[in-house]
């Protein structure tokens, strides 16, 4: 059987478009519905309380809208506050990044010490530490919050000195214990992905998160059996986009995570999105 209807996938901002790119890579033919929170980007630096505010209300918009899967592309927020989604009563999978990026770390490492960066929020919750202790408890984590890179990307500034510099800061420390394997924890680390691993070196693996999720969609739409139906290309033209702002560098910026142009995107009021909880 097929199923024709959207994937919904929502973020912080526009880098979640980096989960998005990849499942139009590895399914070109599925839809989605996006939103991006950016009047309220980024989460990073915010408490647990209110990212979990954010997420519930982003979910509550998306999962009346006719989807057949919900992904949480946002570091943040699936760290934070995946559970509160998964409670909102609805009968459609809910998967975050977590879980997918911990999974494909524990499979390769070998020194069983695996790195973490992300967000302070994500770093702070815990949420890769525990989901690598789950499926392998010998193993050891090591979380650094990277709060630097995110705005970094946003500038465009991700081949630069000042970049590199940063990531020397960051990350030397991780290299000095010994991981062999580093989760890139955030949505906009796999536009760092050159710069980071030039930093670590070749022996340490880099993890994108972003790329694990869409294996992890694809396998759930497979099992459930509904894949979309239609000609190769068709997806990304007729899917939708929200943002909760659109800035003067929106276009540019979606185009750096997206990799290509995304079609017309619909703003959202907060006050829309707020309503959804009260509701
Ligand atoms: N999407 C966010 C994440 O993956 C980007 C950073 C932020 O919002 O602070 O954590």
């Amino acid at each position: 059987m097929s199923d024709s209807r959207p994937i919904g996938i929502f973020d912080s901002g526009l880098g979640g478009l980096t989960v998005a790119k990849e499942i139009f890579r590895i399914m070109p033919r599925e839809k989605i519905l996006y939103l991006g929170d950016t009047a309220r980007f980024p989460y990073g630096g915010r408490s647990p309380e209110t990212i979990g505010t954010f997420a519930e209300q982003i979910a509550r918009f998306l999962i009346p809208r006719d989807i057949k899967l919900l992904i949480v592309a946002c570091n943040t927020a699936s760290s934070v506050g995946l559970e509160r989604v998964q409670k909102i009563n609805h009968s459609m999978p809910v998967i975050g990044v977590v879980l997918p990026g911990a999974k494909a770390s524990v499979m390769r490492t070998a020194e069983k010490k695996i790195g973490i960066i992300g967000t302070k929020a994500t770093i702070n919750a815990g949420a890769y530490t525990r989901a690598i202790a789950d499926i392998d408890a010998s193993i050891k984590t090591y979380g650094k919050p990277c709060p630097l890179f995110a705005p970094l990307v946003e500038e465009g500034l991700f081949d630069s000195d000042i970049a590199r510099l940063v990531a020397q800061r960051y990350l030397y420390p991780l290299v000095d214990i010994g991981i062999d394997c580093l989760v890139l924890g955030c949505t906009h680390y796999p536009l760092l992905y050159e710069v980071i691993q030039e930093t670590v070196g070749a022996s340490i693996q880099l993890i994108d998160s972003a790329l694990w999720t869409a294996k992890e969609a694809q396998d759930i739409l497979l099992a459930l059996d509904v894949l979309a139906p239609g000609s190769e290309s068709e997806g990304i033209a007729n899917s939708a986009f929200y943002a909760t702002d659109l800035s003067p560098d929106f276009e540019k910026s979606a185009e750096l995570f997206m990799g290509k142009k995304i079609p017309e995107v619909e703003m959202i009021s907060l006050d829309e999105l707020v309503a959804c909880v009260k509701e």
